[in-house]
């Protein structure tokens, strides 16, 4: 059953909340249809929910308010029981854990970062970071040992023994980025972290979480609204709507390909030369493409300009340097402006 290449696994997922919904689920596997839940006021936050994380990935979910992404994390870290299937943590299914497995996983292999911080008003800078090591038992000198050097990683040295209400709301994230990596967890959970914060902190934040992730290679869950954010970190992105994941693709197979009008509808705004790459939009190989030539994994975005500035279309090559295609200044103008495939 262990895949070490998929820490994560989702299969058939439901949780469904209110009066008899264990019940319910007994006597209607493989699920409930929408009739039965709503005449017994039942609400199914997920929904047949399957899905694969893979090792080093940054995942991130996505969906309207309400659409079960906090359900969904909740579940994946043990938070909350799901009501039916099976939702497996490198290969072991946290149905079948014994409560003593569950906390160990819990203190170990996984963490999370919540939305609104939570961090512990009366502990310093240094003493909330270093909270989970005592949790586990830790000696104070080893554990703030470590933590000292959390701080430094996230760049907060100088305020180890301020208080969180002497922080800004950056640096209050900071301490809880740096609390959550200090067990070394192998799956790393952040709900909507940088919500809280204004644009520019928050652009920030999100360039901290990829220099730290580039060095740490966590498996990264990350939940958010903004798809700006979305498409700056994913490897993947997936789309939840009323409980179900209705589609789980690249940012890139998102807009080429997305599975339903929702999905459509919801990455109409992403500009599309920050996540199309050339293969998706270059021409035929070209006698009269000249100059260095582009890769045809770029962005569009990225080679944009030098496209713009040349006299002729340039050539584009496959990772072996092999000539696969060219790019003209009218497919970058379409990309930009969404008026191409
Ligand atoms: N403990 C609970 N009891 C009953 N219903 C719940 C409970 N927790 C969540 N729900 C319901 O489940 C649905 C999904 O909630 P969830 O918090 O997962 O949404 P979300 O996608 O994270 O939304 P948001 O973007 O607002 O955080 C919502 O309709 C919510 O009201
Ligand atoms: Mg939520």
């Amino acid at each position: 059953m262990t895949d070490p290449t998929f820490p994560i696994r989702c299969r058939n997922l439901w949780k469904i909340y209110g009066p008899g919904a264990a019940a319910l689920a007994a006597t209607h596997a493989p699920g409930p249809d929408p009739e039965t839940l709503a005449s017994r006021g039942l609400l199914a936050a997920l929904r047949d929910v399957t899905l694969d994380i893979g090792k080093g990935e940054v995942f991130v979910i996505m969906g309207l308010s309400g659409s079960g992404k906090s359900t969904l994390v909740r579940c994946m870290t043990g938070l909350v029981p799901p009501t039916m299937g099976d939702l497996l943590i490198d290969g072991e299914n946290l149905r079948d854990m014994s409560p003593d497995r569950l906390i160990e996983i819990r203190r170990h292999k996984i963490s999370m970062v919540f939305q609104d911080f939570a961090l512990l008003p009366h502990l310093t800078v240094l003493g909330n970071i270093a909270f989970p090591l005592k949790v586990q038992g830790i000696d104070r000198e080893s554990r703030e040992r470590r933590a000292a050097e959390l701080v430094e990683l996230v760049g907060l040295a100088g305020r180890e023994s301020h208080f969180p209400h002497e922080l800004s709301g950056g640096q209050q994230q900071r301490v809880g980025i740096a609390r959550s990596l200090i067990t070394n967890p192998e799956i790393w959970f952040l709900d909507e972290p940088f919500s809280a914060l204004d644009p520019l902190i928050r652009h920030e934040m999100q360039d901290e979480l990829m220099r730290l992730q580039a060095t740490l290679n966590k498996t990264v869950v990350f939940i958010t609204h903004d798809f700006d954010e979305a498409i700056r970190i994913a490897d993947r992105i997936a789309i939840m709507r009323g409980g179900r994941v209705v589609q789980v693709d690249t940012p890139e197979g998102l807009v080429l390909a997305p599975a339903d009008d929702y999905v459509a509808a919801f990455t109409r705004k992403i500009p599309r030369h920050r996540v199309l790459r050339v293969a998706s939009v270059l021409g035929p190989v070209s006698a009269g493409a000249t100059g260095d030539p582009v890769r045809n994994t770029a962005l569009v975005g990225d080679v944009a300009a030098r496209v713009l500035a040349a006299d002729a279309p340039l050539p584009v090559v496959d990772g072996g340097g092999t000539i696969v295609g060219s790019l003209d200044r009218q497919s970058v103008i379409g990309t930009v402006f969404g008026v191409n495939a």
